[in-house]
């Protein structure tokens, strides 16, 4: 059972989370209009992943017994002047997101749902990395100001961003090393998770024994205890 004030917070996101892929994608079209290809396809991976959010609080709402209720998405803004304009405005966004998650942490809380307050906190600590990276690549964006030639290389860096967002097999973009990662204390989950997201895809493929040594020295010793 789920209360009709949950059900209803929780649709709303579902539709925001939703928005968000589609604003993503949009600034991801854009990128691939000015030749930004890394800044493309970080966009895109971050759009698959909102997606991914997305489906997982569609699963729960499910789970519960509740009804799934979709609504229309805002169509999102075309065209921005320059990168740092983008990013500013990824980063002003995911503040916005973070707000939501706060209030329906709020209502979960209010409303005796620990299952749902549950899952939330995994949004919670999903938006602590979302604003960190975009805040992180605004001040890398600020920094370069107009020099071309490091903002193509930090374009080329953008583009090692590793995507996990395989759906079918794995409904919340998880490798299994992260889903291990929540018996970890907090502060060192997050770095692993960062590792893991930002280490690419090159790097998987050249070095997989080095990657997966270095993940199961990290990772199992809590998850086998
Ligand atoms: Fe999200
Ligand atoms: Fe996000």
């Amino acid at each position: 059972m789920i209360a009709e004030s949950v059900q209803e917070a929780l649709n709303k996101q579902i539709n925001r989370e939703l928005y968000s892929a589609y604003l993503y994608l949009s600034m991801s079209a854009y990128f691939e209009s000015t030749s930004y290809r890394g800044m493309a396809k970080w966009m895109r991976t971050q759009a698959l992943e909102e997606r991914e959010h997305a489906m997982k609080i569609f699963d729960h709402v499910i789970s519960r017994g509740g009804k799934i209720s979709l609504m229309p998405i805002e169509a999102p803004r075309q065209v921005w002047s320059t990168p740092l304009e983008v990013f500013e405005e990824v980063h002003k966004h995911e503040q916005k997101v973070t707000n939501w998650i706060y209030d329906l942490m709020d209502l979960a809380i209010r409303e005796k749902d620990h299952a749902t307050a549950n899952m939330v906190r995994w949004f919670v600590d999903e938006q602590v990395e979302e604003e960190a990276s975009a805040s992180d690549i605004v001040d890398r964006l600020k920094m370069i100001g107009e020099e071309k030639g490091l903002l193509l290389m930090l374009d080329a860096q953008l583009a090692e961003r590793a995507c996990y967002c395989r759906s079918s097999d794995r409904p919340w973009g998880r490798t299994p090393a992260e889903d291990s990662l929540p018996a970890l204390p907090s502060p060192l989950r997050l770095s692993v998770r960062l590792l893991i997201r930002t280490a690419s895809e090159a790097s998987f493929a050249s070095y997989p024994d080095v990657f997966h040594q270095l993940l199961s020295h990290i990772v199992l010793p809590p998850f086998s205890a």
